[in-house]
């Protein structure tokens, strides 16, 4: 199968979050497996100058934008086993930053547009479009109301994945003619609450939706979960599941990976894990001895949790807990964790900022890894903490209930709490600690835990099977 995968951002060329470790991964995987899955970004200003010398220049375009016409180049390269391609323009993306621009809507139409376009001059033809969150929803909608049955463009299906559904794309009605072009008699298909709302576009357009965890799905039909969106979605529950994500177990691999200060696997873990705890907790300034270390590596922003955290962090040092965090967001909690580290800088640091290698030591270092989230469609760092040997605290909720699951029931690989309650967490969090008092016991769970397989082998071939079933449909 041919498949043309749509991103706004793909490691390494351009990364601020989960999706691009997922558009960075799982066309690989897929490719892997005899298809040919090909990745589509833009071409951002500030991308590595390594990388940026490796790209070769295909073609140049011209690209409507409604009453607009815009330059358009298309780069190519090939890394790691696929072939990637890049939207070029200097006004929309030569910027710094990805995004929060005054005129996002504009810049992610002319992208969706220009994926289209390409196609005329590419030697691929995609069986299937497979886009990812409102900086590519437009694309089903232009195939839908523009494209298919323009020569070259027939048969093409698409999916449409949401990675996170607070991020919709909504603007006011204007945007249909004057920045997308859209004619007016199809602007239903974007309408929703009186505004244009780019992935409601993609809900009606796709011919399927995916999220990236059969918990989220579930969750994205009640309104605590949708932002506004669960209306919609009801309506079109026939055409929406969930897969789990995977992490890239090569560049996650605690065996080899050459950030950490000692390696080690799930069996002879000890050691290893021994030597990265001490050398992080010197590294950050934190006493010596054996309390667990609680791992934090998050956005600040409230609904990963941080205020049940807040709630009841001073509680948790006083208890024994030694904290290593790492993140950057909302001053509010930028403040809190700071002062908390001020008042006890031999059990609480706090990194701010976002330090691949930090946080790397983190992972390798810490014993639990405390993720609260409020709503969670499937979060990666859980995963990559577990391939380090690193026991998750989660809440249950989207992907984390998918990964996580509680000790006290069979094959446990972590500790979990339901409701959105700080106590609750905190008593999870106590019962990590009586185990991992148990020091045989917690070896024999860290083994576990970094046995757990969050590789792309088995959620790659659930995408394989939905693209079949697209084909087939
Ligand atoms: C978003 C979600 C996160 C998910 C990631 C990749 O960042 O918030 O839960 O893991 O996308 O799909």
């Amino acid at each position: 199968m041919n498949i043309l995968y749509v991103a706004s951002e793909a490691t390494p060329f351009a990364a601020s979050g989960g999706l691009a470790d997922v558009s960075g991964s799982l066309p690989a995987a897929v490719n892997k497996k005899g298809h040919d899955c090909r990745v589509v970004i833009p071409l951002y200003k500030n991308m590595k100058p390594d990388l940026r010398a490796s790209l070769t220049p295909l073609t140049s375009i011209t690209v409507d934008v409604a009453w607009r016409k815009q330059y358009c180049g298309i780069l190519t390269t090939i890394y790691n086993g696929v072939v990637y391609y890049f939207i070029d323009n200097e006004y929309y993306f030569g910027r710094d930053g990805m995004y929060g621009f005054y005129d996002d809507c504009e810049r992610f139409t002319f992208f969706s547009r220009a994926v289209l376009e390409m196609l005329r001059y590419i030697d691929f033809k995609p069986d299937i479009i497979h886009a990812n969150d409102w900086q590519t929803a437009l694309i089903s909608v232009y195939y839908q109301t523009l494209y298919r049955y323009q020569q070259g463009f027939d048969n093409i299906k698409n999916l449409f994945t949401i990675h996170n559904i607070q991020y919709q794309g909504k603007y006011g009605t204007e945007v249909v003619n004057e920045i997308m072009g859209i004619p007016m008699y199809h602007s239903d298909l974007l309408m929703y609450d009186d505004c244009v709302n780019m992935m409601k576009g993609a809900f009606e357009a796709a011919d399927r939706i995916s999220t990236v965890s059969p918990s989220y799905a579930h969750e994205i039909l009640d309104p605590w979960y949708a932002y506004g969106l669960d209306r919609i979605l009801i309506n079109k529950q026939y055409k929406l599941s969930g897969i789990l994500n995977g992490i890239d177990t090569n560049i996650y691999d605690p065996e080899k990976d050459p950030l950490i200060p000692a390696n080690f696997k799930a069996g002879s873990h000890v050691k290893g894990k021994k030597i990265c705890k001490e050398k992080l907790l010197a590294d950050l300034g934190l006493c010596e001895g054996d309390e667990p270390v609680v791992g934090i590596v998050t956005r600040f922003v409230a609904h990963k949790g941080l205020d049940l955290i807040k709630y009841i962090f001073e509680e948790m040092v006083d208890r024994g807990f030694k904290f290593a965090v790492i993140g950057n967001g909302e001053k509010i909690f930028e403040d809190f964790f700071e002062e908390m580290a001020r008042r006890y800088p031999d059990r609480v640091s706090v990194t701010i900022g976002f330090v691949p290698e930090t946080a790397r030591k983190i992972y390798a270092g810490a014993d639990m890894f405390l993720m609260p989230s409020q709503n969670e469609p499937c979060g990666l760092a859980q995963m990559i903490a577990m391939r380090y040997g690193t026991v998750p605290i989660v809440r249950e909720t989207g992907g984390l209930r998918d990964s996580v699951k509680d000790c006290g029931g069979e094959n446990g690989n972590g500790f979990t709490f339901k409701t959105y309650n700080a106590h609750d967490m905190l008593n999870a969090c106590l019962r990590a600690q009586a185990l991992y008092n148990d020091k045989k016991e917690w070896k024999k769970l860290v083994d576990f835990v970094m046995k757990c397989d969050f590789s792309w082998e088995s959620s790659s071939e659930k995408y394989i099977e939905l693209y079949k079933s697209l084909l087939g449909s």
